[in-house]
């Protein structure tokens, strides 16, 4: 493995290669060791510390503090509320996180909405999760999503005890400890919906039949190479948060499938059995993009540098750019293709923007905020180069 993978492997993939390494370890002590002899070195407790963040449902793990729903707003509208909305409510692209609960639900425990049959067009996280030291955990190791691992212990508490608030289930003057946090576990209004008695939703309780997870069988010999082209992309999401092709993801790199292109047959250029059977059968406008990605080429990137996106794309990625701006839909700030055209006749375009970049702001385009973005100013000069220049992509 070069230097170079190892730099993008996330710390939990190492965990899991860890654990097994372990399992062969159990299998093959002897052969393990000698494979492994001089390799590595052991962790240190701070590494180990480093790491060792989990915080379990029975709330071992969870770092001492405290943090009230007052000092959760303040937090919330700076770091929380441009992605997640002021109410948790989210944007288009976010999972709503507070909603859809009742008091009814804090009472039992069992989210009425979740039940089959509710006319509950939408699910939020307080709906789903039975635990809340999983909403402590995720927020602490996760969020916020442009600066993971940023907030203090305290300050978890803080946020938590605001999405909490804002679900009804504590009032406005709760201060959330490690001292309290039971209490409030106990009032979670979806706490009695995990279950174990059923393989697949809707489960025995709910009166579907416990059935395995996976049931199809499994073709050996003699297969079809037919491939049915079940879902596709639709044409307005095309390309919506750039190319698909030039980008490669902390899940790895994607199969590459242009979505600068129109879905035609004519770009599979494999010549594999499925590929040649999705050509034959398929209209071409119903392809999917993910089903495309299967066979699809990479994009040439002789072609993207001409037009000058391929070199700010790694750039829109590293800042996570992405997920705010669309190329030609807005999402939680304007689309690209609306910033070049609206300081296309500025003469200090290119040196505003990138200043913009850098400082964050607001009022342009309207009342959600930008964050600053800390990006170096070469950087932020190149990417307002290109927006001055149209925002090709
Ligand atoms: C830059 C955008 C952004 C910001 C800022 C942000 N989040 Fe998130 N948040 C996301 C995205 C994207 C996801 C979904 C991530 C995923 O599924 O991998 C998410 C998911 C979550 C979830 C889990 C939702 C679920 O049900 O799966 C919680 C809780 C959450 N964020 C809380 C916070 C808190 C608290 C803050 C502020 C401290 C914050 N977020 C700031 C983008 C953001
Ligand atoms: C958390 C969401 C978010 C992220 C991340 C984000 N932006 Fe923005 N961006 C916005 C919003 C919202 C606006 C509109 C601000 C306004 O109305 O003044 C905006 C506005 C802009 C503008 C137009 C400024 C103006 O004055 O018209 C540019 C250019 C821009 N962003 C570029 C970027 C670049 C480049 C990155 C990555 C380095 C980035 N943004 C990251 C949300 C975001």
């Amino acid at each position: 493995m070069s230097r170079f993978e190892l730099r993008r492997i996330s710390p939990a993939v190492l965990a899991g290669l860890c654990m097994l390494g372990a399992g062969l370890a159990e299998a093959q002590p002897a052969a393990r060791q000698a494979a492994l002899a001089g390799v590595g070195r052991t962790a240190t407790p701070a590494e180990i510390k480093a790491w060792d963040i989990d915080v379990r449902p029975d709330f071992k793990g969870l770092p001492k503090g405290q943090g009230s729903v007052r000092q959760g707003e303040v937090l919330w509208e700076a770091q929380c509320a441009s992605c997640h909305g002021s109410f948790a409510e989210s944007s288009e692209v976010f999972t709503p996180i507070a909603g859809g609960t009742t008091t009814q639900d804090i009472q039992t425990g069992r989210v009425e909405g979740l039940m089959p049959g509710a006319n509950q067009p939408n699910r939020t996280t307080l709906m789903k999760v039975p635990t809340l030291s999983t909403l402590w955990d995720y927020i602490n190791r996760a969020m916020p999503w442009n600066a993971p691992k940023t907030l203090t212990a305290d300050e978890v508490y803080a946020v938590t005890a605001y999405i909490l608030h804002l679900g009804n289930v504590l009032p406005e003057n709760y201060t959330l400890s490690d001292a309290n946090i039971r209490e409030v576990q106990a009032r979670l209004p979806n706490r009695k919906g995990m279950t174990t008695a059923h393989a697949m939703w809707p489960g025995k309780e709910l009166g579907g039949a416990a059935k395995p997870d996976v049931q199809g069988s499994s073709c050996m010999s003699n297969c079809k190479p037919e491939v049915v082209v079940k879902s596709f992309l639709p044409d307005y999401a095309r390309n919506a948060h750039g190319n698909l092709a030039e980008q490669s993801r902390l899940v790895g790199a994607s199969r590459g499938a242009d979505t600068t292109q129109p879905p035609l047959a004519s770009n599979l250029q494999s010549n594999s059995a499925p590929a040649q059977a999705l050509r034959a059968q398929v209209a071409p406008e119903k392809i999917a993009t993910s089903v495309l990605a299967v066979t699809a080429p990479t994009a040439s990137p002789a072609k993207s540098a001409a037009t000058g996106v391929a070199a700010v794309m790694p750039l829109l990625q590293k800042n996570a750019c992405l997920a705010c701006h669309g190329m030609d839909s807005k999402l939680v700030g304007p689309s690209f293709k609306d910033i070049a055209n609206k300081y296309k006749d500025r003469p200090d375009a290119a040196a505003y923007l990138s200043g913009k970049i850098k400082a964050g702001g607001q009022g342009a385009w309207g009342s959600i905020p930008m964050p600053p973005q800390a990006l170096s100013a070469a950087e932020s000069a190149q990417i307002s180069q290109w927006l001055v220049q149209g925002a090709a992509k």
